[in-house]
């Protein structure tokens, strides 16, 4: 079988990219726009930019600003409700994964036959019904690159992906001005989740010569630049770096996808609200510890890629360096990684065990099969 890349057909980067949101309209010669956005960002002023170059092009737009994060499939259906009362012909999502992720499932929504429950059953049946333009304001998700859509599901207690296609964005806008400001907390969290996105869809077994390329270039810039955009709120360089690597994870995802530190980190999103990034941040050394072995070549390119002049030369030294190198960014970034904090008990494992072993849509790309032991020995590592 061979194999596919997929990414969104328009890409903007680099400062002062938010203007090509003009040309974007006029080329779709939109007339009334939505603006997706979440308030802890419209209380930034990040969203002035956008709306100061739709005011110049004189177009009418609606802003909807009270997206929740990390949206439950409950949360987009209120949203659903809002846009579907508003004559629209494209959607602009300006936020972090959460506000992206809730446009694009509207972007098939709205207007359709379908309801999100039936996505969740069965996520063939979406069709893109509305254009969508993505604008993200954190460095992590890559969802502006991604066919997906990640939604809790509270009864579940967990977390759950809709993947389909027509999801892919059709505009995408990295101004490193949107994450200039970002609190260096999320720059850590949601850059560690990038960081994740690269080195697990590099180390999957579904990996392909499309996706390694973007997952390695995406690598380069995050191992080199996390630590600086993270001390340094103004280095402008290493935030346009984060931009692009987090973007690269995306198209990675789309081509390869994640694998055991996803998988495991839904339920504790799903059922203790633990962030995204942090949940991933909380497993990422030990799950690729675990699969060191069955990833040692791969880590070891990784790290050639990464480091060209590294001294060492062992294969496993090279993989080793890379988990060490993981764990030291989790470190020095400050991310909470004490599951107590969250609420986690020790009491939990079970519960923690049985809904991480049924994400098997990421658990089947691990290169190395995880038993139920092996499951709970992970979460037993992370609970102490
Ligand atoms: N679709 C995909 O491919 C994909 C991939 C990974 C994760 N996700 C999903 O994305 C969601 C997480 O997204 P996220 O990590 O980007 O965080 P987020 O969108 O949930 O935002 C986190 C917080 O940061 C604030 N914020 C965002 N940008 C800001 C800025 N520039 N300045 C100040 N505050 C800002 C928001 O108001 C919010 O309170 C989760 O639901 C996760 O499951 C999706
Ligand atoms: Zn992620």
């Amino acid at each position: 079988m061979g194999y596919q890349l997929k990414v969104p057909p328009c890409a903007y980067a680099g400062a002062g990219s938010i203007e090509a949101v003009k040309g974007i309209i006029a080329r779709e010669q939109s007339k009334s726009i939505l603006v997706f956005t979440d308030k802890g960002i419209r209380s930034t002023g990040l969203l002035n930019p956008l709306t100061h170059c739709l005011d110049e092009i004189g177009v009418q737009y609606t802003v909807i600003d009270d997206l929740k994060p990390e949206p439950a499939y409950t949360d987009v259906e209120e949203t659903l409700r809002q846009a579907q009362v508003v004559e629209s012909d494209i959607i602009i999502a300006l936020g972090g994964g959460s506000v992206m992720d809730a446009a694009k499932l509207c972007s098939v929504l709205i207007r359709a036959p379908y309801t999100i429950q039936n996505l969740l059953d069965d996520p063939s049946l979406a069709k893109k019904q509305i254009k969508t333009v993505m604008i993200p304001t954190t460095c992590g998700t890559g969802s502006e690159a991604t066919c997906n859509a990640i939604v809790a599901i509270p009864e579940e207690q967990s977390k759950k992906g809709i993947v389909n296609d027509d999801m892919i964005p059709d505009y995408v806008i990295l101004d490193p001005a949107m994450i200039a400001a970002l609190p260096k907390s999320i720059v850590a969290a949601t850059g560690v989740d990038a960081l994740a996105h690269v080195v697990e869809c590099y180390t999957s077994k579904k990996a392909t010569p499309f996706s390694d390329t973007y997952a390695l270039a995406g690598a380069r810039l995050i191992f080199q630049n996390i630590r600086r955009a993270y001390e340094n709120p103004q280095d402008e360089e290493a935030k346009e770096a984060m931009m692009l690597g987090a973007f690269y994870g995306g198209v990675a995802i789309t081509g390869s996808g994640t694998t055991a530190v996803h998988a495991l980190s839904y339920p504790l999103g799903g059922k203790y609200h633990i962030p995204h990034g942090v949940s991933n941040a909380i497993l990422f050394a030990h799950v690729m510890e675990f699969n060191q072995d069955a990833c040692q070549e791969r880590l070891a390119a990784l790290c050639d890629a990464v480091w060209p002049h590294m001294s060492r030369s062992e294969e496993e030294a090279k993989a080793r360096y890379v988990i060490d190198e993981i764990a030291d960014i989790v470190k020095v970034t400050n991310i909470p990684t004490d599951l107590k904090e969250f609420g986690v008990k020790k009491d939990d494992l079970d519960f923690l065990v049985e809904a991480g072993s049924r994400q098997t849509r990421l658990l089947v790309n691990n290169r190395k099969e995880l038993s139920l032991e092996d499951i709970r020995e992970l979460y037993k590592k992370v609970l102490k």
